[in-house]
């Protein structure tokens, strides 16, 4: 019945519910056999609205100590399923980078987890759902914004990734977490909660976007697309300066090293081609449609930029970058994935 597959959130008020399995590093391989969907509850349609605020004509979350900037309405909908489909592109057909079929390989008479954070509309989720239906997937937003129907392998939840997961220690298989650098305010904080609901020899999978482009034969982008430059250095200012956001993208590697808990680090970037400039035809399909999604991202982002010190720039510096997009060949943006094993 549908009403199974709707969104979930925590029981509020019960904290034998809302922190069940407290950390505890002796148990590290403690899994349980339930689906783990004890102590919570199904989110009514009227509270729905209550997860949104509208702001200029823009629909963003209402959770009010989530830095998140971006908003989460159609528009931007579209641009997080349109990026999904080209990213999987640019990954050469495959979901995520790493050892996933290897991870999530059938064990006898026990299913297979994965956790996604941030999943937005879901549509990762839903994607690995349909290649791996027999292992069970559960994907964490502050907004209800991914289908109230999904399919009976998937389960959408209500949580903040800054606070502790539900999950038992040890309980999940694999967490992935792409483009949630804006999430949160310290990501290596994030990173030993995510070791402890992984078992051991679980896989981690991180993909975050690079907060400034680049030249694709490696040129130097101040010289060649200024305004493109302009733009991100005034998003990157206004999300530390009013939102405590710091740009980590390429940093992750590391925090998972200095974390002490992951193992077998593998770090891989991967460029996207910004216009229809590549010679390969294949890429340049791909650089054209992903022009479109890097537009709707200016636009998403010019609300970012009203708030902090270059709001009376604000529509300059997405045009700015929307001129160059369209003018500069060779720009690319820059995919840093990186995946990990814990340890
Ligand atoms: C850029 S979107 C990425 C969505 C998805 N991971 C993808 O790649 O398609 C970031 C998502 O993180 C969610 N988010 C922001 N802050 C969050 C938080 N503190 N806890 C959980 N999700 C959060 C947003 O609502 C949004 O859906």
């Amino acid at each position: 019945m549908a009403i199974d597959y709707s969104h979930q959130r925590p029981v509020p008020g019960s904290e034998s519910h809302t922190m069940p399995h407290p950390h505890d590093d002796g148990d590290e391989d403690g899994r349980s056999d339930s689906d783990m969907s004890e102590g919570i509850v199904e989110l009514s349609a009227d509270e729905i609205p209550e997860y949104f605020q509208e702001r200029g004509g823009r629909l963003f979350h209402s959770h009010g100590s989530c830095p998140y900037p971006l908003p989460v309405d159609a528009e931007e909908q579209q641009r997080q399923n349109g990026l999904h489909q080209l990213l999987r592109r640019l990954l050469g057909g495959e979901l995520a980078v790493g050892p996933v079929r290897e991870v999530l390989a059938a064990l006898p008479g026990e299913q297979r987890r994965v956790l996604d954070l941030g999943t937005g509309t879901g549509s990762w989720v839903l994607d690995m759902a349909r290649e791996y239906p027999d292992v069970r997937f559960y994907g964490v937003d502050i907004v209800p914004i991914a289908t109230r129907y999904p399919p009976r392998n998937v389960l959408f939840e209500m949580h903040d990734i800054k606070e502790q997961f539900r999950y038992d220690t040890g309980a999940i298989d694999m967490v992935h977490a792409r483009s949630v650098t804006m999430a949160i305010r310290d990501y290596g904080a994030l990173l030993p909660e995510i070791a402890r609901v992984l078992r051991r020899g679980g896989l981690f999978v991180s993909c975050e976007w690079g907060r400034r482009p680049a030249m694709a034969d490696g040129s130097d982008v101040a010289a060649r697309a200024p305004r493109a430059l302009a733009f991100f250095d005034a998003i990157r200012s206004t999300l530390l300066e009013r939102r405590g956001i710091q740009t980590v993208a390429d940093r992750i590697p590391q925090l998972l090293a200095d974390s002490g808990k992951f193992t077998h680090i593998v770090a891989r970037t991967y460029h996207m081609p910004i216009g229809d400039w590549p010679d390969n035809p294949e890429m340049r399909e791909l650089g054209r449609e992903y022009r479109e999604m890097v537009e709707l991202y200016a636009r998403s982002m010019r609300a970012v930029l009203l708030d902090g010190r270059w709001a009376a720039h604000a529509d300059d510096l997405v045009q700015g970058y929307i001129d160059e997009i369209w003018s500069v060949p060779g720009l690319v943006s820059i995919c840093h994935t990186v995946y990990a094993r814990r340890g």
